[in-house]
């Protein structure tokens, strides 16, 4: 019997589940410059990257891929990539240019436009209220290390709900506030570029309590109470060696669960170290319940695990301290493939992060991945394309362990990649290229890569073909 390479092809298609999304991720401060349009107030972020030494070659958001005024075009280009999803997030300082009191019209009717124009093209909005960009008045005030800032997340919580709830959207409360206080308030890389164990194991708590918060806001404005969840960054811990076990153990409480077991169970992980976790003080009677409300659906955004190996000599995890987690190191074996930015590429921890939360869920929550891609230096080639064949290959990756999983009975509803634009990729400035679509930041050109193509065809098909479909052989 013989059968083409086509149907042998499709016979081994991977499809995914009716309706699944298919997304591209963004941020307010990554991709809309206009800083100071229509009433816009200061967020931590202007201070930070207008900081000297901050940011890679002082690069800042001001202008960014300039998404405030072209989101028209933008639009129309994840539909013709065929996305049917776009997560995208509200810069505070637009709704309320000081964090507090009444609402500015004309950043809400910013949105309201973004919105509908989702709606419009059949695409669904992926909202996420706070993805990092705190009004400078707020920080001012004490930022997430004070329990007010908590209250006015709600209050910001509510004002969007109630301006945008028709729109049949997923909303997420936070993006990882392990990096807003960690790298935000710990180690200092982030804005608002802090320095203080005791501040960011007080953020820790109040991020929380603000998620907690706002989710109640949200269930209590949105038509049927919403389709709330939050996303939350995943880095399985891979020990090396059986003394590396209790590094790894505490590495996994510090990193992975000092977010997610409160969200889930109402508790704080009993293996982090004590000057990582809240104090009892700031946890005030009510604080746990508040914060492990049932959510609809979990975000699990994935780049990359962590590895523990003991260095003999020193008696302690071998490597330097990572920026992304207090107990992280950049150890990372050396076979293992890197990104640009040396961040390893290992697609099984994102199988092996979905099949854990599952199980540890109990198959009752829902998850998306909300965030997932690469960073490569990308060139534009003498015929004017991007041949960015590994993003494909990471993609296709990456996709196909989310396939394992959804055989494995995760109930996976959806993936987005990170990023559709090039962008401001906060401490690393404008270098650190994750999108499928190429900007050319001087003419704010965007061209689509190879890559887009390849996910393009992914999304239509919903399916992975085998390697000669979906364009990938090509690429
Ligand atoms: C995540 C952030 C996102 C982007 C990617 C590369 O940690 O949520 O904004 O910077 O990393």
């Amino acid at each position: 019997m013989t059968t083409t390479g086509r149907v042998g092809a499709a016979a081994r298609a991977r499809t995914f589940p009716a309706g699944f999304l298919w997304g591209a991720a963004t941020a307010a401060y990554q991709i809309e410059g206009a800083v100071k349009e229509d009433g816009r107030g200061r967020s931590i972020w202007d201070t930070f990257s207008h900081t000297r030494g901050k940011v890679a070659h002082g690069d800042t958001g001001d202008v960014a891929c300039d998404f405030y005024h072209r989101w028209e075009d933008d639009l129309e280009l994840l539909s013709s990539l065929h996305l049917n999803a776009f997560r995208l997030s509200i810069a505070w300082p637009r709704v309320q240019p000081q964090g507090r009191g009444a609402p500015n019209q004309r950043g809400i009717d910013f949105y309201r436009k973004l919105v509908d124009g989702l709606r419009r093209r059949g695409i669904k909005p992926a909202i996420t209220l706070y993805h990092w960009d705190l009004p400078q008045a707020l920080e001012d005030a004490g930022g997430w290390p004070k329990r007010e800032t908590a209250e006015r997340f709600a209050e910001f919580a509510q004002i969007v709900a109630t301006s945008l709830g028709d729109s049949d959207a997923m909303w997420m409360t936070l993006n990882e506030p392990i990096q807003v206080a960690h790298q935000g308030y710990r180690v200092g890389t982030h804005a608002p570029g802090q320095r203080d164990d005791a501040l960011a194991a007080a953020a820790t708590h109040h991020l929380l309590l603000g998620h907690g918060l706002a989710l109640r806001a949200l269930r209590d404005t949105l038509p049927d109470g919403g389709n709330v969840g939050i996303a939350i960054d995943f880095h399985p811990v891979r020990a090396i060696g059986d003394n590396a076990r209790e590094a790894a153990a505490i590495a996994d409480a510090e990193q992975n669960r000092l977010f997610f077991e409160p969200i889930v169970h109402g508790t704080y992980p009993r293996a982090a170290r004590a000057q990582i976790l809240p104090p009892a003080h700031l946890i005030a009677e009510g604080d746990m319940e508040l914060i492990s409300a049932p959510i609809d659906f979990l975000g699990v955004n994935y780049y990359n695990p962590h590895y523990v190996k003991i260095d003999e000599d020193q008696g302690r995890p071998a490597g330097k301290p990572a920026k992304v987690g207090p107990s992280a190191t950049d150890y990372t074996p050396p076979e293992l493939p890197r990104n640009a930015l040396g961040w390893p590429i290992e697609p099984s921890g994102l199988l092996d992060a979905l099949v854990a939360i599952n199980e540890e869920t109990r198959s009752e929550l829902p998850l998306y991945v909300t965030e997932n891609g690469c960073a490569l230096t990308d060139e534009v080639d003498s015929q004017g394309e991007i041949d960015d064949a590994e993003r494909s290959g990471y993609l296709r990756d990456h996709l196909d362990m989310v396939h394992r999983a959804l055989k494995r009975g995760a109930p996976v509803h959806g993936y987005f990649v990170w990023t559709l634009l090039d962008n401001f990729e906060w401490a690393l400035g404008y270098d650190a290229r994750f999108g499928i679509v190429y900007v050319d930041f001087e003419s704010q050109r965007r061209i689509p890569k190879r890559s887009a193509s390849f996910y393009r065809q992914v999304a239509q098909a919903n399916a992975l073909e085998s390697d000669g479909e979906n364009g990938l052989r090509q690429a």
